[in-house]
């Protein structure tokens, strides 16, 4: 193993930069000569391949989104793309490419191993949302962006007894939701994994109405219902004024904070570590188990459902 490439690939994630950093030093440590490809797969596809050194790590730890930046490419399933792909890499005598991603990236990671790449992935998604690892890089700090805004939005709230709905991104996931209901102590959430009805839910900002509370924060999942729609009928059934906010891409920028930034460095020696010492025979995933570092079998990974916030869900249920 002499030359190792990394990509980003799918939405940005903050601390994605902190994960490329991570990977050259580490190859580059090990005496490897160490490429970035712009632009995701398309870039790898386009031939978008540059070697690095450590220059060109200097001042990205703390610099969100991902400064190879990202892309998704609907044509990566396309076998001749695939084919593209490992073509291009060993035309650069490049035997092992590492991608920094979520599901959708680690599916290009399986079809780019089938060509005869070593591949491993590192998951960094906001969502959460990866089975093969109990935190994703990006998340953390996500989740801390939604509590700023949410706390800046309880002020104004409460200034005009409102009741704020907040959308959340999370894809198909509700981590982001669930977690920063609880650190908000929001008066509800809906999500995937906990399904407030709306009949409980205007009991509950009736009931709040009548003891005075005078505001309300509902966290909403992206992709589930028209938060505006159900804003009209809060006003409706509950004698609350509403307003909604949808956080959306402001979720996935700004600096990195230092548990995504620690966790990028700690996952991504490993996904190099893996390559160095041979132990990549098609490709792998990094994860984080119990606060260890661990890693699968990329086709064992890709099929682990991502269903850890159960404790969570109990425990907001038991806190509303
Ligand atoms: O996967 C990250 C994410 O931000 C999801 O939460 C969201 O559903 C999606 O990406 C939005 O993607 P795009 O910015 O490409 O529209």
């Amino acid at each position: 193993m002499q030359r190792i490439a990394v990509l980003t690939s799918g939405g940005d994630a903050p601390g994605m930069n902190a994960a490329i950093r991570t990977v050259i030093r580490t190859g580059l440590a090990y005496n490897k000569d160490m490429y970035v490809i712009y632009d995701g797969y398309r870039g790898l596809v386009e031939g978008n391949i540059k070697q690095v050194n450590k220059d060109f790590t200097q001042d990205i730890i703390n610099r969100g989104g991902t400064i190879i930046r990202s892309a998704r490419l609907k044509e990566f399933s396309d076998e001749e793309v695939q084919k593209k792909a490992a073509r291009n890499l060993r035309d650069y005598d490049i035997d092992a490419l590492v991608a920094i991603g979520g599901d959708g990236t680690y599916r290009g990671l399986a079809a780019l191993a089938k060509q005869g790449i070593k591949v491993v992935g590192i998951p960094g998604t906001i969502d959460n949302d990866v089975g093969s690892t109990d935190q994703t890089i990006g998340f953390a700090t996500a989740l801390n962006t939604i509590c700023e805004c949410v706390d800046k939005l309880k002020d104004t709230s409460s200034s005009h007894q409102r009741c704020s709905l907040v959308e959340v991104m999370g894809r198909h996931c509700g981590d982001l939701a669930l977690f920063s209901a609880l650190a908000e102590g929001a008066e509800g959430v809906i999500c995937v994994e906990h399904k407030l009805k709306e009949d409980v839910l205007f009991k509950r900002l009736r009931k709040m109405k009548t003891q005075k509370k005078d505001h309300a924060i509902i966290i909403v999942s992206e992709n589930l219902l028209d938060i505006n729609e159900l804003a009209k009928r809060v006003e409706e059934e509950t004698g609350f004024t509403a307003r909604t906010e949808v956080l959306g891409r402001l979720q996935r920028g700004g600096t990195p904070c230092a548990e995504d930034r620690i966790l990028a460095a700690r996952l991504s020696a490993h996904a190099v570590k893996l390559l160095i010492d041979g132990k990549v025979e098609t490709g792998r995933i990094v994860g984080i188990r119990n606060n260890l570092v661990v890693d699968y079998d990329i086709e064992e990974a890709i099929n682990m459902k991502h269903e850890h916030t159960h404790g969570l869900r109990d425990l907001i249920e038991l806190l509303e």
